[in-house]
């Protein structure tokens, strides 16, 4: 049997087909996962839906820009109305300025320290407080995606780097407090691949080619890596494991130098 059959998952975060969320979608949709999506603004709308129409007709998609107030709650409560219950809630999100991803980490400004943190580090608590009502009392799984520059200093990372730590912490407390109500809590640090947001980064192409050369795989990862990590996080091969961050990452953050 598909190893999740039967189960609802909601995926924040497909952008387009490069979207590590969408590397995920393949693999859960493949195990028989009925899929909730989310689009940012009604911009978004347009890529999501024919992203989507690759997916059975009952796939949920509905609006959420978590930056918005309001906005997380809405989509909670219309998914409520579709999903009697929810088993995986995937959190693959994250933003910085452009010019706070590049130059010097001492210039950082409030605002863009704050922005980052509210969409790519607060906003995990506040979806998994929208999810609860729908994930608690039964086995239910969070993931997140995180990066190598939560622990290391990566050039040009910075407020990004800084946020993703807030993220894995945020990822220990929440797997604390939701533990006891059924819902494990992972993250995913993954390396580095292109996508829209990575290109965002200053020289993001010296961060794929150090990690294909010095990681013990001689490779980078993809998004079809992830998902299939995702899969084992989400699925009850991962029962036991909550709190934790899985690189996906060749091997690389194992190197000393
Ligand atoms: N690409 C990489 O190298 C890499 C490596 C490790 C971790 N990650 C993480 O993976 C996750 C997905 O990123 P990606 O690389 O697939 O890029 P992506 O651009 O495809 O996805 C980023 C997503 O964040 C969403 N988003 C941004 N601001 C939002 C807001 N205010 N409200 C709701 N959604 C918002 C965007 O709509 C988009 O869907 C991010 O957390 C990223 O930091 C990426």
């Amino acid at each position: 049997m598909a190893l999740l059959s039967g189960k609802n998952v909601v995926v924040f975060g497909v952008a387009n087909k490069r979207s590590i969320a969408w590397g995920i979608v393949q693999a859960l949709h493949r195990e028989g996962a009925r899929i909730a999506l989310n689009y940012q603004n009604d911009r978004m709308e347009e890529p999501v839906r024919k992203l989507a129409a690759e997916l059975p007709e009952n796939t949920f998609i509905a609006p959420c820009d978590v930056t918005v107030p309001g906005d997380i709650d809405r989509y909670f409560e219309q998914l409520g109305k579709e999903f009697t219950q929810l088993d995986g809630l995937v959190h693959s999100i994250a933003f910085a300025k452009r010019d706070e991803l590049g130059g010097n980490f001492v210039d950082t400004s409030w605002e863009g320290y704050q922005l980052a943190q509210q969409v790519s580090a607060w906003s995990l608590i506040g979806l998994c407080k929208g999810a609860a009502p729908l994930m608690e009392g039964h086995e239910s799984s969070v993931i997140c995606l995180s990066y190598y520059g939560a622990e290391k200093v990566v050039p040009n990372y910075n407020v990004m780097g800084v946020a993703k730590a807030a993220l894995e912490a945020n990822t220990r407390y929440l797997a604390s407090d939701l533990g006891p109500r059924g819902v494990r809590v992972n993250a995913i640090s993954a390396g580095p691949i292109k996508t829209v947001s990575a290109m965002g980064v200053a020289d993001f192409g010296s961060l794929l080619d150090t990690m294909a050369q010095k990681s013990p795989l001689r490779r980078n990862v993809d998004q079809a890596d992830v998902g299939n990590a995702a899969l084992f996080l989400l699925s009850d091969l991962g029962r036991g494991v909550t709190g934790q961050t899985l690189y996906v990452d060749a091997g690389y953050s194992i190197m000393g130098a």
